[in-house]
C-alpha cells in the first residue's frame, strides 16, 4: 500500500479551491440557463436550489466520506471500504465510465471557448447583429475542423496539467483565476440588469409558476445540480482522497454549493434578461449563452476588454473541471492498473479523444451521428445527467447511510470527535433517509411519467 505516498490538499482552502474549481465551469454558465430556459426558468430555479441544497451538500460530503475514508479513487474506494467479495466496487468503475463519457461531450463546448476566445481576441462580435452573431455560432460548430482542433488541444491541455500531479496541477490552477470570474460576473449583470428587457428576463427566471413543476422539470433539476456540482460519479470521491485529516469536510461542502449556485444563478441573470432584450429564445439550447454573452458585451463601453476577460476565465473555469474529470480516469489507472501518471493521463485522453470528436461532429447540421432522434452529443448529455449520476448518487448516500458503520462515518465528519457532532449526527441522517427516498422518487417518477 502506498499510503504515505498519496499527495494531499495543502490547506483548508486547498479542498474548497480545488473542489470549487471542478463544481465550477460550464455547468454553471453553459448548462445552467440552458436548462432552466427549456424548463420553464422560475419554476427550474425553485426546485434547482432545494435539490442542490438539500440533496447535493450531503452527498457531496458522503463522497468526501468515502474518499477521505478509503483515500483511494472511486473503484479502490469501494473494494477497500465494502470488503473483497461484493459488487459495490461496480458503482467505482460506474464512475470511471462516466467521467469518460461526460469529459467526451463536455470538451466539445470546452472547444467552443477556446473558439470563442478566439474570436474574442480578434474582436469578431464587434458591430454585428443577432442574425450574424447566431450565424456566427452555426459556423463555428459547423466549421469542418475548427471545433475538432479545439477540442483536442483542450483535452491536451488538460493532460498536461494533470499529468504533472495533484498539488502543482490541480490546486494551483484552481486558486489562480477563480475569484475574478465571480467579480466579471457581478459586472455582467449588472450592465444586463439595465437592458431594457430586465424585467422580463427576471420574471421569467425569478418568478416561478408551479404548475409547471412535472418529472421532467425534476429530474432536470436534479441531474443538473448533481452535474453542476460535480456529484455522483466520483469526481469528489477522488479528491476526498486528497482530503487533509483535519479538514472540515461539511463546511467546506456547504461552502462549495453556495458558490456555485451563487454563479449559476448569476448566469441567469446575466443572461435571461439580456436574451428578452435581444429576442433570443430562452429554449434556444446549446447557442444561448455563445450567442446572448457576446450581444451582452457589445452593447457595453469597454465590450473589448470584458468579453476578452470573460472567456479566458471561462477557458479556466472549464480547465479546471475538465481537470477533476480527467483525475477521476487516472487515479483509477494509477492505482488499479499500476501505470504511471503521466502515461495514464494521455491514454485516458487519447480515449476520450475518440468519443468526444463524434460528439462534437454530431453537432454538425444535417449530421447522420444520430441515436434515435438525439445527437451522440445530447445522448452523453442526458445518459449522464440524468442516469448515471442520479443512480451513482443514490447508491453513495446507500452507501454511507447503510453499508458503512455508524462510527466510521461519525469519525469521518467530526475529524474524530475534534468537531461537534451535534448538526453532523443531522447530516448523517439526511444522507441515510432524506436523500436517498428524495433521488430515488424523483428518478422513478420521470420513468413512470413517460
Ligand atoms: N461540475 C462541472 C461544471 O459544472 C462539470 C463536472 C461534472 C465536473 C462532473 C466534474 C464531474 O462545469
Amino acid at each position: 500500500m502506498s499510503e504515505h505516498k498519496r499527495e494531499n490538499f495543502s490547506s483548508k482552502l486547498g479542498i474548497i479551491v480545488a473542489t470549487a474549481g471542478s463544481a465550477l465551469g460550464l455547468g454553471n454558465i453553459y448548462r445552467f440557463p440552458c436548462e432552466a430556459g427549456a424548463n420553464g426558468g422560475g419554476a427550474f430555479l425553485i426546485v434547482y436550489l432545494c435539490l442542490a441544497l438539500l440533496i447535493g451538500t450531503p452527498l457531496m460530503i458522503s463522497e468526501f466520506v468515502i474518499g477521505r475514508r478509503s483515500r483511494s479513487n472511486p473503484v479502490g474506494a469501494f473494494r477497500r471500504l465494502a470488503g473483497k467479495k461484493n459488487a459495490w466496487p461496480v458503482v467505482g468503475y460506474m464512475g470511471v465510465l462516466c467521467a469518460f463519457l461526460i469529459l467526451a461531450f463536455y470538451t466539445t463546448v470546452a472547444g467552443w471557448t477556446l473558439g470563442y476566445l478566439a474570436k474574442s481576441v480578434l474582436n469578431h462580435f464587434a458591430g454585428q447583429d443577432l442574425p450574424q452573431i447566431q450565424q456566427q455560432f452555426v459556423d463555428f460548430t459547423n466549421h469542418q475542423w475548427w471545433p475538432i482542433v479545439c477540442q483536442l488541444v483542450f483535452l491536451a491541455l488538460t493532460a498536461l496539467v494533470v499529468a504533472r500531479g495533484v498539488k502543482d496541477g490541480i490546486e494551483k490552477w484552481s486558486k489562480v483565476l477563480m475569484p475574478l470570474l465571480l467579480v466579471i460576473m457581478f459586472v455582467l449583470c449588472v450592465k444586463s440588469l439595465t437592458l431594457s428587457g430586465a424585467g422580463e428576463g427576471l420574471r421569467f427566471f425569478f418568478n416561478p409558476d408551479f404548475s409547471k413543476i412535472n418529472g421532467r422539470v425534476l429530474i432536470s433539476a436534479l441531474g443538473q445540480s448533481f452535474f453542476s456540482l460535480s456529484i455522483g460519479m466520483g469526481a469528489l470521491i477522488t479528491y476526498g482522497s486528497y482530503i487533509g485529516k483535519n479538514d472540515n469536510m461539511a463546511s467546506s461542502a456547504l461552502g462549495v454549493v453556495l458558490a456555485d449556485t451563487l454563479v449559476a444563478v448569476l448566469a441567469g441573470i446575466v443572461i435571461f434578461p439580456a436574451a428578452f432584450t435581444f429576442g433570443i429564445q430562452p429554449e434556444a439550447g446549446a447557442s444561448l449563452a455563445f450567442t446572448t454573452l457576446p450581444m451582452v458585451f457589445q452593447q457595453m463601453s469597454g465590450g473589448y476588454v470584458f468579453c476578452l476577460m470573460f472567456f479566458l476565465l471561462l477557458v479556466i473555469a472549464t480547465l479546471t473541471s475538465t481537470i477533476s474529470l480527467l483525475e477521476v480516469i487516472v487515479a483509477a489507472f494509477t492505482e488499479e492498473l499500476q501505470l504511471s501518471r503521466p502515461k495514464s493521463a494521455w491514454i485516458g485522453a487519447a480515449a476520450t479523444a475518440v468519443i468526444g470528436v463524434l460528439a462534437t461532429l454530431s453537432f454538425r447540421t444535417g449530421s447522420p451521428l444520430h441515436i434515435g432522434s438525439s445527437t451522440v452529443f445530447d445522448l452523453l448529455d442526458h445518459v449522464t445527467a440524468l442516469y448515471i449520476m442520479p443512480i451513482g448518487g443514490l447508491l453513495i448516500v446507500i452507501f454511507v447511510g447503510w453499508r458503512m458503520k455508524k462510527a466510521d462515518v461519525m469519525d469521518e465528519l467530526t475529524n474524530n470527535g475534534k468537531l461537534r457532532a451535534g448538526i453532523r449526527n443531522a447530516i448523517r441522517l439526511i444522507i441515510r433517509y432524506l436523500a436517498p427516498v428524495a433521488i430515488a422518487v424523483i428518478f422513478i417518477s420521470q420513468l413512470i411519467g413517460k
